[in-house]
């Protein structure tokens, strides 16, 4: 028997609370398969509190967080709260603070679910973008200079140190190469007009390549990027890159790969406390109609088991998830699955309960 995992629980606002409860079936099912003690923390940040007493993310819970192996995360976002508060007081507040500096967003079509791309299908859709999630343009550097006059200036900056810099292109060589599916890097960047700041990206690319001599090492502008994600998703295997280029290209990613019902990620911190999350948002219109997808849910589960060194029983959930893609779903879209949110969960965990 390993050692009991201490789990914080944010469901969040909106669907997050539906989609968890389904991740949270499934993590029970596989526990009990493959042997694994845990304990649940759960945390009522989000939009309900924020409104109820104005609390957004509390210095004491950070604290505390420190201290688990990992947070799982639902959604963050409520109609009734000014867009960015909740957004930037939780999801990027814990990122910053966790120190989460990679967010690594597998981008994989799986057999059975439809993609925008026409003639494209699972063997040309299997790629990990490893965005930077502490730095860039989401540092929060900048401000107002003669704010609400005809003179105003807004300035906002994209941090981007060596050191940041560094670990994260250090993380997508090492991930690349566990991978080892087709050795490639992909560095996304803009070196024809961010000439500083992805000069120090470029260089330190090429540099740290000098220890990956297995892997292959390519660049591309972000916007050619885009052309052939849609046009040649096959040429890439691992693509690392800066906070809002991540942003972007991981939404584009996304849809290539279904959308947002089966789309997950992790903001990973190596050596200290990681968070796995759905990708998509809270999805007002469909809260508590029991119609959103919660696979996407279930598979940064299906993430959260595997960086904690659990990869038989994320092979399990992903096997799971899976078959039910194939056998059930008509659809990865809220309302059109042709099961509800609960069944989807109910059916992953039959077939991890079902296997051999
Ligand atoms: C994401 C989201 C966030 C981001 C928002 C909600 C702040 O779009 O996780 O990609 O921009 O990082
Ligand atoms: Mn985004």
């Amino acid at each position: 028997m390993g050692r009991t995992y201490e789990i914080g629980v944010i469901a969040g606002d909106g669907t997050g609370p539906e989609v968890v409860a389904e991740g949270l079936k499934v993590l029970k099912a596989v526990a009990e398969k493959a042997d694994i003690q845990y304990n649940l923390i759960p945390y009522d940040f989000g939009g309900e509190r924020y409104l109820k007493t104005g609390e957004i993310l509390p210095d004491s819970a950070i604290q505390e967080f420190r201290q688990l192996d990992a947070i799982y995360l639902g959604a963050i976002g409520h109609p009734d709260v000014k867009p960015g508060i909740l957004e930037k007081g939780i999801l990027l507040n814990l990122r910053f603070a966790l120190d989460q500096y990679v967010n690594l967003r597998p981008i994989k079509l799986y057999p059975g679910v439809e993609t925008p791309l026409k003639d494209k299908g699972p063997e040309h859709i299997d790629f990990v973008v490893v965005r930077e999630n502490t730095e860039g343009l989401y540092a929060g550097s900048g401000g107002f200079l003669r704010k609400g006059t005809p003179d105003e200036i807004a300035v906002q900056e994209s941090i981007n140190t060596r050191k940041g810099v560094e670990r994260c292109i250090r993380y997508a060589f090492e991930y690349c190469r566990k991978r080892n599916k087709g050795n490639k890097l992909t560095l996304c960047g803009k070196t024809n007009v961010l000439t500083y700041a992805f000069d120090l990206w470029e260089r330190a690319f090429h540099q740290l390549g000098q220890e990956y001599p297995d892997i292959e090492r390519d660049y591309a502008h972000v916007d050619a990027i885009c052309i052939w994600m849609v046009k040649n998703p096959e040429r890439f295997d691992v693509i690392v890159t800066d906070n809002m280029f991540g942003d972007i290209i991981t939404d584009l990613g996304a849809t290539i790969q279904g959308g947002m019902g089966i789309a997950a990620g992790g903001n990973i911190n190596p050596e200290g406390t990681s968070m796995f999350e759905p990708i998509g948002g809270s999805a007002p219109k469909y809260t508590g109609k029991n119609l959103i997808n919660p696979l996407a849910a279930i598979m940064a589960g299906q993430m959260m088991l595997d960086h904690l060194g659990e990869g038989e029983a994320a092979g399990l959930v992903e096997r799971a998830v899976m078959e039910v893609i194939q056998k059930h779903l008509k659809s990865m879209e809220a309302g059109r699955m042709g099961v509800s949110t609960t069944e989807v969960g109910d059916l992953v965990v039959k077939y991890i309960c079902g296997s051999e």
